[in-house]
This record gives structure tokens, sequence and C-alpha cells, in this order.
């Protein structure tokens, strides 16, 4: 489906979903990149998975989206399901893994993706938390829309600059397409992503993340990269400041109640 047709068929009950400049953003990138691989943390009505969807399999009709959402419900609506608008546009897909009532921790592909899409919690760390999730599934040079890096221009939404920061810490490949302002893309690699996380957790936390939480994603950073989590160890502890802070930030890191 061309992205002017998939505005015309989004079902009028969708809100909240990405702009049409967006959509066309997305289309044309994941196109001219010749992605086939997807995976999407924050999905809703399900209308950015039917966009990414229908960009990615007209790269190849094989194509596969792996979509992830922490609610069952749709966030806006609780009387439809995360993901409705897409079946309403799209039908069954067999190429669509959508799954719900799961954080990005959970992401597991048979394959690795050259496309990634994140807009769930924009809450900082949050972002960098679900690209690091993303990262062991992600090959390098893959493309990662970051969507809302803007949310400091909006009222209401001025607190949560988790894409922003991410966007901001990203020492690698990285461009906005004029006119679309909300949206960022990132070329991964992987010394990049270890710099942007870390960058990212030194930054003021917008989120509350409870330490079992963050706990699977500092077991998924120690696998990644038993360097990183070292480091990211020490700088919290150094940033502490004493002893018993930072003994206190070693079981926040093991995932441990305290
Ligand atoms: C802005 S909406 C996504 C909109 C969707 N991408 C679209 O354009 O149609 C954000 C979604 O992220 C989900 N979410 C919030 N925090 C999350 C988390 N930590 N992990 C996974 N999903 C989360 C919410 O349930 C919500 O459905």
């Amino acid at each position: 489906m061309l992205p002017r047709e998939l505005i015309a068929s989004r079902p009028s009950w969708v809100r909240r979903q990405i702009s049409n400049d967006e959509v066309f953003a997305l289309t044309s990138e994941i196109i001219s990149k010749s992605c086939t691989t997807g995976i999407e943390v924050g999905v809703a009505s399900g209308f950015s998975s039917a966009v990414i969807f229908s960009a990615l399999s007209s790269v190849d009709e094989d194509a596969l989206l792996y979509s992830y959402d922490l609610s069952r419900k749709c966030y806006f609506d609780s009387t439809r399901n995360t993901g409705d608008a897409f079946f309403e546009m799209l039908g069954e897909r067999t190429g669509f893994k959508l799954s719900t009532g799961v954080t990005s921790s959970e992401i597991d592909l048979p394959r690795k993706a050259d496309f990634g899409f994140i807009d769930a919690c924009h809450e900082n760390p949050w972002p960098a938390l679900d690209l690091l999730a993303m990262s062991r599934f992600l090959a390098d040079g893959a493309l990662v829309a970051l969507d809302d890096i803007d949310t400091i221009f909006r009222r209401g939404l001025r607190h949560t600059n988790g894409g922003r920061d991410l966007y901001r810490a990203w020492p690698g490949k990285k461009y906005q397409l004029d006119g679309v302002s909300g949206l960022g893309f990132l070329i991964y690699d992987r010394a990049s992503m270890l710099r942007a996380i870390q960058t990212t957790f030194a930054l003021d936390w917008d989120a509350h993340i409870h330490p079992d939480v963050l706990g699977q994603y500092m077991k998924i950073l120690s696998r990644v990269s038993p360097l990183a989590y070292l480091k990211l160890f020490l700088n919290v502890s150094r940033y502490a400041g004493t002893r018993d802070h930072a003994r206190r930030h070693a079981s926040l890191l093991d995932g441990k109640r305290f």
C-alpha cells in the first residue's frame, strides 16, 4: 500500500499515531535502504506497524516485523487491543509478529534486523534501554528511527526527553529529514550504541524504573558488553560519591531490591 493509501485507510478511532509526514519519511527511508526485517517498540493502535510493515513488504514479500508493547489493550482506548488498526488495515499477515504485555527486554528474533523503530516510553533512559535490547538483533548499518525527539517543544511532554537525549548522545551517523522535526534516524553500530547508552544514563533520568526492570536491562548489557557494564557501574558509583551509595547502586544494577 502506498503512504497516501495508508493514511486514507487509517481507522477513525486511531489516535496519537505518527504524523503524515512521518508516514512518508519512514516509508521512503525503509525503501531507499532496502530494509526487510524490522523491530518496533511502541505499537498502540498498530498504525505505525501497518506503515512499517507495508514499506518492508514492498521491498521483500517475505518481510518480517517484530512489534512489542507493554500494554495488551490500546492505551488510549481500552475497548481495542493493542495493534487492532494493523489488522483492520492490512488483515492477518504471517510476517507481522506482535507481542503485547512485554517490554523490549523480550525482543527475540530468528534473524538479524535491518530496521528498528522506537516509539514507546519517551522518558529518559527508556529509548536507550529499548535500543540496548534491540541491539542484540540489529545488524551493523541497520537503520533505527527514533520518534518524538522534539518533545521539549510540546506542552505536557517537556519532561519526557529520552528520544532527544538518545539522538543527541549518538556519536555515530545520524540524520533528520527536512520538515520532519520529530523523527531522528541513526545508522546503527555497536560502539556508538554502547557510548550512547553510557551518556544517556549520565543525564537526568525522567523515568523511575523499578530495580527489577532495570536489572533485566543491566543483565542484557552485561552480556552485550561486560566492559560497558563495568564502566557504567563504576560511573554510577563515582557519581554517587560514597561507598554506601555505591552499594545501593550495586544492588540497583544487579536488579535486587534495596
Ligand atoms: C506513542 S504510543 C505508540 C504509537 C505508535 N507507534 C503509532 O504511531 O501508532 C506509545 C506506546 O508505547 C507503549 N509503551 C509505553 N512504555 C513502554 C515500555 N516501557 N515498553 C514497551 N511499550 C511501552 C504504550 O503502551 C503505547 O502503546
